[in-house]
């Protein structure tokens, strides 16, 4: 019996190409696997094409709702950014297309799952984890990594050859992965990290510059997830929708990045998030008006490791499982509405409220009404400073720290110009 292959297809020149490439070289059947996640990223006619290429079954999945929910909401609460930026739209997007390869995979009887992926990147490491955390006996092929390598001429005369139907999307200078939580756009001049992104790097979003005057918009959460925008309650892929379309127009989300894959190089790209930048903008002050100071100060920590593991395809790991868990339930009180406004490339928040607040005006004010004993901050502080007191009389004075690389300049005052004024001496009258 032929070994059955299901291939994660994108409809594109490289994974049409590896269809009959699959075929040839493994004398496989080769199903192929479309996952629709918004953005733009599903081809018109790829299922035709799936058949041309020779596929014994082409299928597509609506996963946007699902992509969403599952995937860019639980990184949205945990406020995920891989180092500190990247909203993480192609890593996220990869253990759900895996996931639904390993089903297929079974659903079909098949032997192994294929992807599109190159050596040197680090979907290749997702698809690949991912798919064995789910099923340790499948096979991953990736034709790129065995000898597939075509150049865009030698793909484009292979598909001729075998009468393959082609995208008709002209050449881009750029490698670009697309879902609806982003746009990634890599390679060409942008390897230049010195290089200005041209303005053909972006589909999204206007250039800040050139964006209309701001305008603030309110989002809604409940238990962390963004449920509405100024008051209207909207579906997770109509509100992405919406927000990518708003933010986009105000030229919000660009992100140039040179960031540092898993398999070690330092590459450049170029990201476009509207929805993204303007949720975890949101999202994040919301949860500082109603999570404890140390709860925040814990979520930085979780957030750093959510971030890491899914930007290394460890997904499906029991420790992301684990502190999913906490994210979840650190943020069943994340409810309430937030002020954002999207101004030529920035998005900020501009206020917030939630019936859940912990902000205590009568605590916090300046004016009348303070409830805050002030009498009694006298003691909280003696307490409070006790260990650097006892530090400092046991050092004597920190600066004369012997041996530091570094200490504290003190005196301070001779090495600085100081202006004394006395009260002039006025002549005594009479
Ligand atoms: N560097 C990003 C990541 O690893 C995006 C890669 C997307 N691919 C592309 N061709 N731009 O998550």
């Amino acid at each position: 019996m032929k070994q059955k292959v299901v291939l994660a297809y994108s409809g594109g020149l490289d994974t049409s190409v590896a269809v009959a490439w699959l075929r040839e070289q493994f004398d496989a059947e080769v199903v192929t696997l479309t996952v629709d996640l918004g953005g733009g990223s599903l081809r018109e006619g790829v299922e035709r094409r799936a058949i041309s290429a020779g596929a014994s079954r082409a299928y597509v999945v609506d996963a946007k709702e699902t992509f969403v929910r599952d995937f860019c909401w639980p990184a949205l609460q945990a406020n995920a950014l891989y180092q500190g930026v990247y909203p993480l739209a192609t890593a996220l997007a990869r253990p759900l297309i895996a996931q639904l390869l390993v089903e297929v995979a079974q659903k079909e009887g098949a032997t192994a799952v294929a992807h599109g992926c190159t050596g040197k990147g680090n979907d290749q490491v997702r698809f690949d984890v991912a798919t064995h955390a789910l099923d340790p006996g499948l096979e991953v092929i990736a034709p790129m990594r065995v000898g597939m390598g075509l150049s865009r001429e030698q793909s484009i005369d292979y598909a001729a050859a075998r009468g393959i139907e082609l995208p008709i999307t002209k050449a881009s200078p750029y490698s670009i992965d697309v879902n609806m939580w982003g746009r990634s756009c890599e390679t060409g001049v942008l390897e230049d990290p010195w290089v200005a992104p041209p303005a053909d790097a972006f589909a999204w979003t206007v250039d800040p510059g050139a964006a209309p005057a701001a305008v603030e918009i309110v989002v809604g959460f409940e238990g962390g997830a963004p449920v509405s925008i100024d008051g209207e309650r909207l579906g997770p892929v109509a509100l992405v929708e919406r927000l990518n379309a708003l933010g986009g127009a105000h030229g919000v989300g660009r992100v140039d990045h040179v960031e540092d894959r898993l398999v070690g190089i330092k590459s450049r790209e170029i990201y476009e998030a509207p929805a993204a930048a303007i949720l975890h903008a949101a999202h994040r002050a919301l949860q500082g008006l109603v999570l404890s100071k140390d709860t925040l100060r814990f979520n930085r920590l979780v957030a750093h490791e959510i971030a890491q593991l899914t930007y290394d395809g460890l997904w499906f790991s029991a420790l992301h499982r684990d502190l999913r868990g906490y994210v979840a339930s650190a943020d069943r009180t994340v409810s309430g509405d937030v002020r954002v406004r999207l101004d030529h490339g920035s998005a900020t928040a501009n206020g917030r409220r939630s019936p859940l607040s912990l902000y205590d005006r009568n605590l916090a004010t300046y004016d009348e009404g303070d409830a805050f004993d002030h009498a009694s901050a006298v003691g909280f502080i003696e307490i409070f400073g006790l260990p650097l007191r006892v530090e400092a009389a046991r050092h004597g004075a920190v600066g004369a720290h012997h041996g530091a690389a570094w200490t504290w300049t003190l005196p301070l005052l001779p090495d600085l110009r100081v202006a004394v004024t006395d009260p002039v001496a006025t002549p005594a009258a009479g």
